[in-house]
């Protein structure tokens, strides 16, 4: 016995990696499971492959690459501001985290792995046997590996702006510019009829007019799921805090530069002249001139959260 517990006490001293702390929470299993390249096929890619902390939980690239190099089909979305989502993916096809945080690990682009294999690997790891026991008091399975890498998400939520601390009349509030661009942000620019809400996202599908059907702008989007005409091109609004940080923008990653943005909604038709569907609130010019644009970006560039970009 004596022996036991010696050998018990080296492999603490010897490996503490293996070893969970005992007043370990949810959200941090989550966030090692987020962080680890376990989850993929080859041990190369983790969550945080593609959903970079210091970009806001997005990629640098238009499409990011997965097990192999594998390149995906859609540019990677910023994970900050989920918890009050209620459809996740530009086409919404999971509805809830817990279901949404399974997919990747099992896309054959992504990472790959089944989840009887990832479920497999994980309790046959010292350490997550041991730190599932000790959150869920039980060993890994699916619906707890979900739970896990859920509740971790969950924590991304940011609210500490120069926007926020306007809003609230605190110190270091934004710039005047960014006050005259929430302006043009709600009225001129009608960005807020589609981005509006706390986190700058009516959660519902809409149609921005990049879709034409050929090309780069082939993405169905919400009508792979519904197969209604009236859902073509239409792709989930995504909300806008930290948004100057996630470039490239949009499902496919078409625009890289927030400027570039600007210009579309200002004049769609001098980048896509046939799109189907264009929703009616973009399918005239918005007129803006210069110096609303550059107040726009910079009431854009106010929803950044700095404790999320370092
Ligand atoms: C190879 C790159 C890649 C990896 C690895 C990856 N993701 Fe993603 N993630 C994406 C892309 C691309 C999308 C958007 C796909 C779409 O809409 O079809 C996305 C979407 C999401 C969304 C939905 C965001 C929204 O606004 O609806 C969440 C949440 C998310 N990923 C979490 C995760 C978690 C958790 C992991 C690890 C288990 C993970 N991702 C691994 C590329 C990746
Ligand atoms: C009709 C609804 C609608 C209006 C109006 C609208 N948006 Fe959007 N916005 C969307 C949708 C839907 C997307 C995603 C489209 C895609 O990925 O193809 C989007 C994407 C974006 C993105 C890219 C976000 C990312 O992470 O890739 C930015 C930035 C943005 N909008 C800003 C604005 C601004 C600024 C305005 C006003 C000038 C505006 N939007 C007006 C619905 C709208």
């Amino acid at each position: 016995m004596k022996y036991y517990l010696l050998a018990a006490f080296a492999a603490v001293l010897l490996f503490p990696a293996f070893v969970p702390p005992t007043d370990l929470t949810e959200e941090a299993l989550g966030e090692k499971l987020f962080f680890d390249p376990i989850l993929s096929e080859d041990r190369s890619i983790s969550c945080a492959s593609c959903h970079i902390p210091a970009f806001g939980f997005a990629d640098t690239s238009a499409v990011s690459k997965g097990v192999g190099g594998r390149l995906g089909r859609r540019n990677t979305q910023g994970i900050t501001n989920m918890t009050s989502r209620s459809h996740f993916f530009f086409d919404g096809r999971a509805g809830s985290l817990e279901q949404q945080v399974l997919m990747p690990i099992q896309d054959t682009v992504e990472m790959r792995l089944p989840l009887e294999e990832a479920v497999r690997r994980l309790r046959s790891d010292k350490y997550y046997a041991g730190a599932f026991k000790k959150v869920y008091g039980q060993k890994p399975d699916a619906g707890k590996l979900a739970a896990a890498l859920a509740a971790y998400v969950r924590t991304l939520e940011t609210g500490d702006s120069p926007f926020d601390r306007w809003a609230r009349g605190k110190a270091n509030p934004m710039s005047e510019a960014a006050v005259r661009g929430r302006r043009v942000f709600m009225d001129k620019g009608k960005c807020f009829d589609c981005h509006f809400s706390p986190d700058f996202t009516g959660d519902e599908f809409r149609n921005i007019g990049l879709f034409t059907g050929s090309g780069t702008l082939n993405d169905v989007g919400r009508f792979a799921l519904t197969r209604d005409s009236a859902d073509l091109g239409k792709f989930k609004t995504p909300g806008l805090r930290n948004v100057a940080v996630t470039a490239p923008y949009m499902h496919n990653g078409m625009f890289k530069t927030l400027e570039e943005v600007i210009d579309y909604y200002d004049q769609p038709d001098q980048f896509v002249k046939t799109s189907i569907n264009r929703d009616s609130l973009l399918r005239q010019p918005l007129g803006l001139s210069a110096a609303e644009k550059a107040d726009l970006k910079a009431f854009l560039e106010a929803l950044t959260d700095d404790r999320f970009v370092q």
